[in-house]
């Protein structure tokens, strides 16, 4: 018989998927890592049970413990999972400005969810950052995940997400492309594709009201970089020690509209059904053209499904309502 022993050793080993009309432009082949088949519908599956299994074999999580998060839903989503299988509760804090199916989705997987406000400063006692911390701080036997700075964030896609990258395409990549929140994705992505063969470039997306662009080119931490913006799951006003500059050949923003647009475009040029960050990935690829000749094997990596956005960029109404839709 073939079968899992639970639903977390489904995890991983998701499929490239040509992209086709979008990227006719393009005079390289564009392959899209399609993290969706993961059981959480995210690439943070990937993650979120590395770092469990870690804080396991380091003591810091104990049976019946209860893990605490700070995370825009996806993260969250693949913790409770696993929290689930391996008996632990699940706390997930949220900014408000995050999809309402986001919330509701934690909910359905057992999870407890404190929504926190979004436009307040990180250090302010009301944000979710110091939600987390604090609500760690109170909890009996509970673990402060902290995905930002969490080591095994970005060791785990060196250890899966980066491996099954080079194996699917036969070591002929020469461009990584991924939207960058807590950075995990494209550092160990991008540490075990270079270690592999040094040229191949690593290009992360930033979204406009965001402070990685700017300190990737000049060094400075630029306050005037940050202001609200609508792009979920990409960009940040803190520097999250996942974010490894060092690997990042360059940045390339793109702004709310283009994000929202591209998700619907991926819908319904390609059929893929797909979140906020993949139009925003998109949209930074199409920004790019002038890096990829017809040589080229370019991989964009999305995160997360369409599902959660079906009350936002998927509803036409919210779209023309943000000024999105003509
Ligand atoms: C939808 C979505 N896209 C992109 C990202 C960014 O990925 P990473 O945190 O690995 O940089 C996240 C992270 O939460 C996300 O949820």
């Amino acid at each position: 018989m073939d079968y899992k022993n639970n639903i977390l050793e489904t995890i991983g080993n998701t499929p490239l998927v040509k992209i086709n009309k979008l990227a006719a432009d393009i005079p390289a082949l564009v392959l899209a890592k399609y993290e969706t088949f993961n059981p959480g519908n995210s690439v943070k599956d990937r993650m979120a049970v590395k770092m469990i299994e870690d804080a396991e074999k380091e003591g810091k999580i104990k049976p019946g413990g209860t893990i605490i998060e700070g995370t825009s839903g996806n993260t969250g989503m693949g913790l409770a999972l696993a929290a689930i299988v391996k008996g632990y509760k699940m706390v997930c804090v949220i900014a408000d400005k995050q999809s309402k199916e986001k919330i509701d989705i934690l909910r359905a997987v057992g999870s407890e969810v404190v929504v926190c406000p979004t436009d307040v400063e990180p250090d302010d006692p009301r944000s979710y950052y110091s939600t987390s911390k604090r609500l760690a701080e109170e909890t009996p036997n509970s673990w402060y995940v902290n995905q930002y700075d969490n080591p095994s964030n970005a060791k785990a896609h060196y250890e899966s997400t980066g491996p099954e990258i080079w194996k699917q395409t036969e070591g002929k990549v020469t461009h990584f492309v991924v939207g960058v929140g807590t950075g995990g994705t494209i550092s160990g992505v991008g540490k075990y594709l270079k270690e592999q063969n040094p040229d191949v470039k690593v290009w992360g997306i930033d979204t406009y009201g965001s402070v990685f662009k700017k300190y990737h080119e000049t060094g400075i931490f630029d306050e005037k970089e940050i202001y609200p913006y609508v792009t979920e799951g990409i960009g940040e006003d803190i520097l999250p020690k996942n974010v490894d500059f060092s690997i990042i050949d360059g940045f390339t923003k793109v702004t709310d509209k283009d994000a929202a647009v591209y998700t619907q475009k991926l819908a319904k040029e390609e059929g893929m059904f797909l979140g906020n960050s993949a139009g925003a990935a998109m949209k930074g690829l199409l920004q790019l053209k002038k890096h990829f000749t017809k040589d080229d094997v370019v991989v964009v990596l999305f995160h997360d499904h369409g599902s959660r956005y079906v009350g936002k960029m998927f509803n036409d109404d919210w779209m023309k309502a943000q000024g999105f839709l003509d």
